[in-house]
């Protein structure tokens, strides 16, 4: 019997400012994304988002390599700064004109597009206008730019994502154009009120589509079977990944996270009807964006750790000498980095608690393994580590599919080398290789990997491999 349904979506991901480039063409507006990657490159001469992989240019030649691997969704961004640079409210055409195209080559593909309203690229003029989500006001400019989407794309677009990992984003300063925690936590809250106004518009247009958040989700293993080990990981796993999506598909904030908030002196204030607003969202999905586990105990001071946890404020992780919690790397998963293990039993349990706790079905938006110096040699790259990687997420989803779970699409990260946000394009996600370094922009030229050819093989396959 076939494990995954004839209705299993097979895809890939990107993000507008990873991978499009072009970064003022056609009138856009400059983003958050766009200064924190240059001033990257200032820094360390890591590439930046000013041609990042040129899918702007390139897009009808990366399509045709996803409908020759046999993809059938496709997740990308819109970026938000493309279709209103600033904050008039007046339309940029000619940037909806390139979403339009990306949009309809991909129908013509038969690949249905999987489309998140903001992927970490925060118009600067929202900063510069509101302190990015500080202000209420900006809940409003959201909705003008969702609405835009919405109503555009309605017969075309049926699977929306709102905003990509908030916590991640309010984690990070130059994302958020926010350096004080206090903001940063406010901001997030006014996120999550656009979330939920977001995914109530959508709603009330009535386009028989389906929408839902996406975040990010970290499994953790107890360090040892001793008591304080079980609850210290158990509330990291609380703290940053089920506190957010809690908030994002209950519309409620754990008790857990509110304490130590108010603890830290870094509670948000609210607005009454706030609570009802969040609540009353309801989301279609989960779009889950899921990597690696990883192992936490109790703080002990002369316990050697891989690094400490500080606790819940922003921002998220923090190597510090002395913490609330330590993690360790876990001997019985293997390492393509210090931080990045293969773990597929790992992905099945999260796949099994994710359902059991919110009974929707799943999007995985994001799944990979990056690699750095990954070498293009006689036009082939030899990923070998990724296709084991993807391999033992394929066996995993299967098996939590027989376990009941309901999973609409895979779409690893990422289909073609993109800027990584911390190492530019030294740090490899793609299936597709793109010609490029850091340094050197080069022809750009689209090589696909060994892992691309794998992943033919398995979508041909239905994931029976
Ligand atoms: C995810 C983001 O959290 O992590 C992606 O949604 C990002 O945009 C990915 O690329 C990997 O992180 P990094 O820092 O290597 O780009």
């Amino acid at each position: 019997m076939e494990i995954f349904s004839k209705k299993f979506l097979w895809g890939a991901a990107i993000s507008a400012f990873q991978a499009e480039g072009a970064w003022q063409e056609d009138g856009k507006g400059s983003t958050a994304a766009d200064l924190r990657c240059m001033e990257n490159r200032r820094q360390s001469g890591i590439a930046d988002t000013t041609v990042a992989s040129d899918f702007y240019h390139r897009y009808r030649e990366d399509i045709a390599l996803m409908k020759a691997c046999g993809l059938t969704s496709f997740r990308f961004s819109i970026s938000w700064a493309r279709l209103y640079p600033d904050n008039t409210g007046v339309l940029n055409q000619e940037g909806l004109n390139f979403y339009d195209k990306v949009v309809d080559e991909l129908k013509a593909n038969g690949i249905e597009p999987i489309v998140t309203l903001y992927h970490f690229d925060l118009p600067q003029w929202m900063i510069e206008e509101y302190r990015g989500f500080v202000s209420r006001k900006a809940i409003d400019a959201f909705l003008l730019y969702a609405h835009t989407c919405f109503t555009h794309f309605r017969s075309r677009v049926k699977y929306w994502l709102t905003i990509n990992e908030e916590d991640v984003l309010a984690n990070i300063p130059q994302f958020s154009g926010l350096k004080d925690p206090k903001e940063s936590w406010q901001a997030y809250h006014h996120m999550n009120l656009a979330n939920a106004q977001v995914m109530k518009l959508f709603h009330s247009l009535g386009t028989g589509g389906k929408i839902g958040p996406c975040i990010s989700y970290c499994t953790v293993y107890p360090a040892t079977p001793d008591p304080k080990d079980q609850l210290t990981a158990y509330e990291i796993e609380d703290i940053y990944s089920f506190s957010i999506m809690d908030v994002l598909m209950r519309g409620e904030y754990p008790c857990y996270l509110i304490n130590r908030l108010r603890e830290k002196g870094l509670l948000f204030e609210t607005e009454p009807g706030d609570e009802n607003l969040m609540k009353g969202a309801k989301p279609d999905f989960i779009g889950v964006n899921w990597y690696t586990t990883e192992v936490v105990g109790q703080y002990i001071e002369e316990k050697e750790s891989f690094g400490n946890y500080e606790g819940p404020e922003l921002p998220r992780r923090r190597r510090k000498e002395k913490g609330f919690a330590q993690y360790y790397q876990n001997p019985f998963t293997k390492y393509s980095n210090p931080e990045w293990n293969t773990d597929g039993v790992g992905f099945h349990l999260a796949l099994r608690k994710l359902y059991e706790r919110f009974h929707l079905p799943i999007i995985i938006t994001e799944n990979g393994l990056s690699c750095e110096q990954e070498v293009l040699t006689d036009g082939r790259v030899h990923d070998e580590n990724r296709i084991e990687y993807l391999s033992e997420m394929v066996k995993a989803m299967a098996a939590a599919i027989r376990d009941g779970v309901e999973i609409l699409s895979y779409n690893p990260w990422s289909f073609i080398d993109l800027v990584s946000s911390s190492q530019g394009m030294e740090k490899r996600y793609g299936l597709v290789y793109v010609n490029r370094t850091n340094e050197n922009e080069k022809d750009l030229k689209r090589y696909p990997k060994d892992s691309y050819y794998w992943y033919q093989e398995c979508i041909r396959r239905n994931g029976d491999i």
